[in-house]
């Protein structure tokens, strides 16, 4: 099969196209034929040396969609041939409330959906919901489910709140929009773009503030109202500090990534005076993932798609999410 594979870190030009040997699935194992796949931030992190242990050669890539074209011992054979999304959280394990010690996310250390083929344990593939393109499904796993932790199940978003979810460009962050809005609440964005910012509103947000404006704090809470009772960051630095300052009186903080770097002026003291709760989240257990594809199912919603780069050019496709030039999710067409 043809596959992008990285032999070398540093660069996104060194993620090749190269003919590499088919998976065989195992017992308990499904081969699935990819029509579609997804980046996310994780395999930017990965070619920059920004990740921990990272094994080469690799073929990365956590989001797939594609039609399950082969089934290892002990599976049944009526999967063959079923359209199905793949869920790359691997063994979360039997707590829902943390993942496991064998948990493992698809694409580093095991082969990932850049590629033709994929295989995976039968458990991680769920069927494709049918309002979806295969575009569409490939984009939803890992962000999605990343989105639908921390607004469901950790933030428990609820009707009629305000939530505010910051660097609205991101792919976790637009779909975090998208089921904060399902669950009825005020959804209002950050982003260094003004773009994004005006493409959020078309998408259904609520309002939203440039985070390169001095004063984006005060600016939300005047637009907001009183500021938000929930925040959804992955930035960290700055967006968490100053969306600390802004939040309500018992208002909760999820934050699932720290691309910009530590908080290291935190107000601690206004976070106690305010009651407030501050969460950390990650990616969920199969319980989630099918909730959230049965969220998506229900409101048939679609997830946003950026830009569609052949597999060829996946290169340039993680250059574009390097620029930060999204506003959604980046996909790479492979059938
Ligand atoms: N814990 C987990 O399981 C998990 C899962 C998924 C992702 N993550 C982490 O979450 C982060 C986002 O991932 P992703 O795949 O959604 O990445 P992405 O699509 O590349 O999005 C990154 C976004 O961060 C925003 N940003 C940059 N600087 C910012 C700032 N100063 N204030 C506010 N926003 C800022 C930008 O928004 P604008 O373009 O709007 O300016 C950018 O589009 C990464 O750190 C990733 O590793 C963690």
């Amino acid at each position: 099969m043809k596959a992008i594979v990285l032999r070398e870190l540093g660069s996104v030009d060194n993620l090749k196209l190269e003919e590499v040997p088919d998976p065989q699935p195992g017992p308990g194992e499904v081969v699935v034929r990819l029509h579609a796949a997804a980046l996310n931030h994780r395999d930017v992190f990965i070619v920059q040396k920004l990740y921990p242990n990272i094994k080469l050669p690799a073929i990365l890539g956590s989001d797939g969609a594609g039609v399950v074209s082969a089934v290892g011992e002990g599976v049944s054979a009526e999967l063959l041939g079923q359209e199905v999304v793949v869920n790359p959280s691997l063994e979360w394990g039997d707590d829902e409330r943390t993942q496991g010690p064998k948990y493992r996310i698809l694409g580093m250390p095991e082969e990932g959906t850049f590629a033709e083929f994929i295989k995976v344990p039968a458990e991680n593939v769920n069927p494709k919901p049918a309002h979806l393109s295969f575009a569409e499904a490939a984009a939803l796993p890992l962000a999605g489910l990343t989105a639908y932790r921390a607004v469901v199940t950790r933030a428990q978003v609820k009707t009629g709140e305000t939530v505010l979810v910051t660097g609205i460009g991101g792919g976790v962050a637009t779909f975090a929009l998208q089921i904060a809005k399902a669950l009825g609440a005020r959804v209002f964005v950050t982003s260094g773009s003004d773009e994004k910012l005006a493409r959020a509103q078309s998408l259904g947000a609520d309002g939203g503030v440039n985070y390169k404006t001095a004063d984006w704090g005060k600016q939300l809470v005047a637009l907001t109202g009183g500021g938000p009772d929930v925040v959804i960051d992955s930035a960290g630095g700055d967006a968490l500090e100053t969306s600390a300052r802004i939040l309500k009186q018992a208002g909760r903080i999820v934050f699932y990534g720290a691309t910009t770097g530590l908080a290291k002026n935190l107000d601690l003291y206004r976070l106690f005076f305010k009651q407030a709760t501050l969460m950390g989240s990650t990616m969920g257990s199969p319980r989630e993932f099918a909730a959230l594809l049965d969220l998506y199912a229900k409101e048939q919603i679609h997830p946003v798609v950026d830009q569609v780069f052949p597999l060829a050019e996946a290169a340039a496709a993680h250059r574009h999410m390097e620029e930060a030039g999204q506003c959604g999710k980046i996909v790479l067409q492979i059938a």
